[in-house]
């Protein structure tokens, strides 16, 4: 297939100063739980990346100095010669597909806790240092600027020895000290470094210079800056931008330009659509003579198009695009566009960085095991036998299973019991902000009837004895899970009591179209994930009296991990629906739902016409179990959430191990893990 002439715009080279990128696609940086404590992991990550038509892979934000610790986060290192060959890794994987490598240096200040180092964090100021840890920063003196502006230089330095070919000064996300600088938010001082806008930008500007001068025409010299903060006057926002582009606009050699704090630079598709940012940046490219990259969850060609023709942008910059799908830029380059893995906007990738482990992604589940398991976004082996499998139902797990198997040859049979294809992504895609979710199952859908060998067959509920009656070798069960309707949950091991004289459902009740006709609506939200807050928004949408009850101290709490937690309570709090913490439910029926709250046992009584409960769920193995009973019979697995609930990316991510594990005798023994290790190498004493 060739490309689309529409297109061509997007495969021009642009020039970064001293180096050239071969087209337009530019990944920005991007944490991903791997870093310094997993680095072949990460550059095999960054290399596949590469091979995807990326013209500049850039790295996470990288510390240069010990003295900005953002443990126990795992990013980058690069603040010892000790740390350059694992970036100098990266960097060979990334040249050795035709692309440039970035390294976003990055000192955090008080962003970062220095909780391994000890040693209080600076900033421009004393202030506690951003979260909740028990530490302040100090304020920095000049000699502590010198400091700095040295440290930063031999960051360069060592970028430069491991190989980049673009090196970044940040000053984006408020989370690095330059920005704390920049920004009236935090920056309070009353010296040269302090109160007008060109006092403020000083350091920022100094280290530009720094870097331009220390690179010397051998590196591109990047700036990540965060052109609005979000909160008015308070912050940086466009007046001031537009100062600031008047003092450092022509140092660097190509602006990446962001908005806001992270939540917002990657905000999910929950509440806001691809480029949202395209208003705070719109005329900025006006103001320098030096290429421009923006972001915006960027996977319509024909908008990046648009963001180019229109003068918005130079270079499309990508995170989660590039996540979702490595190859984007081939795709379109070679004029398979339809074959782009979409990313979702659910931010899965992010939770990642905030649980500390190798980054995952729902669309993509090859993502952070390219190395350990040697899972490839376009490749899969070919098949270890001629023989055939039956996939029973068409989820998430059961969709990515059927497709992989398919990809690899084996003949396939994928049995769903509905006539619709997608399971419980079809349904929650239906959910208020959740329609970008759909992309999980058009993907599949849309791959699947390319690949001849796999059949679909819809409406087909298949017994046990059905399977052994047909040739078979291998059944993937994935026939999801459901709510379970006591009340067993997290905070409650046991059934709760629950009484006639209100009406008590699950989410697989509303998932099908049934809401409860009562007007007081209790969500009782144990599951701490999205789905209790997009029910409660939905009931108070229909115009009822809803309270979101929850045993833990916020709403959707692990959406923490996603960046979404205040947003959440913010939308909830504006719909109109009444959020009780900390309670845990004891008991309902007669028209009441009773609580204790969770640390005292206090009760509390919430009169109800209606309770709805996401507690825990159960999987639906029994077909699994069935065809296990069998002596002699096919090999039989239960895959995603039959075999243990969890999320959309979780099913997928288990649908393509069985398809990638099938016939692959060294899984075989669970003696060893499935994947390799990089091991810490011990130090002479
Ligand atoms: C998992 C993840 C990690 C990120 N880590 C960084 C980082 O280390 N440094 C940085 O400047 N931006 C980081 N970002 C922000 C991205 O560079 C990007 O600006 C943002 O996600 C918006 O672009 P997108 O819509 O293409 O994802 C991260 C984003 C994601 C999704
Ligand atoms: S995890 Fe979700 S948001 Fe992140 S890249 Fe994948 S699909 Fe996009």
């Amino acid at each position: 297939m060739t490309r689309d002439p529409r297109y061509d715009i997007l495969f021009e080279p642009v020039q970064l100063g001293p180096v050239t990128a071969r087209n337009r696609f530019f990944q920005v940086p991007h944490c991903n739980g791997m870093g310094y404590a997993r680095p072949t992991a990460h550059a095999e990550m960054r290399g596949v990346k590469a091979e995807g038509g990326w013209s500049v892979v850039c790295t996470e934000e990288v510390e240069f100095h010990w003295s900005s610790d953002t443990a126990p986060y795992v990013e980058g290192h690069l603040s010892d010669d000790a740390d350059i060959p694992m970036h100098a890794r990266l960097v060979d994987r990334v040249h050795a597909h035709g692309a440039l490598a970035g390294c976003e240096l990055v000192y955090s200040g008080m962003t970062a806790a220095n909780l391994e180092v000890r040693q209080p964090p600076m900033g421009p100021v004393a202030l506690p240092v951003v979260g909740t840890h028990p530490v302040h920063s100090r304020a920095m003196t000049l000699d502590d600027i010198a400091d700095l502006r040295r440290w930063h230089r031999q960051g360069v330095e060592r970028a430069i020895a491991a190989g980049y070919d673009v090196v970044y000064v940040y000053a984006g996300h408020g989370l690095t000290v330059l920005q704390h600088f920049l920004s009236r938010r935090y920056n309070t001082r009353t010296d040269a470094y302090g109160g007008s806008v060109e006092n403020r930008t000083r350091l920022l500007r100094e280290v530009l210079e720094d870097t331009i001068e220390v690179a010397a025409g051998r590196v591109a010299v990047a700036c990540r800056l965060c052109v609005d903060e979000l909160i008015g006057e308070a912050g940086l926002q466009r007046a001031e931008i537009e100062e600031i582009f008047g003092i450092i606009g022509e140092i660097p050699d190509v602006w990446d330009l962001m908005v806001g704090d992270w939540d917002f630079d990657s905000l999910t598709s929950r509440f806001g659509p691809e480029g949202t940012q395209e208003e705070y940046v719109r005329g900025l490219k006006a103001l320098t003579t030096k290429p421009v990259i923006g972001v915006g969850r960027f996977t319509s060609p024909d908008t990046m198009v648009r963001m180019i023709q229109d003068g918005v942008l130079d270079m499309i910059g990508a995170a989660r695009p590039s996540i979702a799908d490595p190859f984007l830029p081939k795709k379109i380059e070679e004029g398979r566009w339809q074959d782009i893995r979409e990313c979702i906007g659910c931010n899965m990738c992010v939770t990642g960085d905030y649980t500390m482990t190798s980054i995952r992604c729902t669309q993509n589940p090859s993502m952070g095991e390219e190395w350990r398991r040697g899972w490839h976004p376009e490749r899969i082996r070919p098949r270890g036998s001629d023989t055939k499998v039956l996939v029973v139902g068409a989820g998430p797990a059961g969709l990515e299973a059927a497709m992989s198997l398919g990809r690899r040859g084996y003949e396939v049979m994928l049995a769903e019991g509905t006539n619709e294809l997608g399971g419980r992504v079809a349904l929650e895609a239906r959910l208020s902000g959740l329609a970008a979710w759909i992309r999980v199952v058009d993907y599949r859908l849309g791959q699947l009837e390319r690949i001849p060998n796999v059949e679909i067959a819809r409406g087909s509920t298949v017994t046990a004895d059905e399977i052994l009656g047909y040739e078979f070798d291998h059944v993937a069960v994935a026939t999801g899970c459901h709510w379970r309707t006591d009340g067993l949950g997290r905070a409650t091991l046991q059934p709760v009591p629950l009484g006639d004289g209100l009406e008590i459902v699950t989410p697989d009740t509303i998932l099908r179209g049934e809401l409860p006709a009562g007007e007081r609506v209790v969500v009782y939200d144990d599951d701490h994930y999205y789905l209790g807050g997009v029910i409660a928004e939905l009931f108070a949408a229909a115009g009822r009296k809803v309270t979101l009850v929850t045993p833990e101290a916020r709403v959707s709490a692990w959406t923490e991990n996603t960046m979404e937690q205040h947003r959440v309570h913010v939308r909830l709090a504006e719909a109109g629906v009444e959020i009780v913490l900390s309670q845990v439910l004891t008991s309902a029926g007669s028209g009441s739902v009773e609580l204790g709250c969770a640390y005292t046992g206090r009760p509390l009584t919430l009169p109800a016409d209606a309770l709805v409960l996401l507690t825990a769920r159960l999987p639906d193995d029994e077909l699994a179990t069935a065809l296990r009973a069998v002596e002699v019979g096919p090999t039989v697995r239960a895959i995603g959430d039959a075999l243990a609930p969890g999320t959309i990316a979780a099913a997928v991510w288990d649908g393509h191990r069985y398809a990638e594990e099938l016939d692959d005798p060294a899984v075989a023994n669970n003696d060893h893990a499935p994947f390799k290790r990089e091991v810490v190498a011990l130090a002479d004493e």
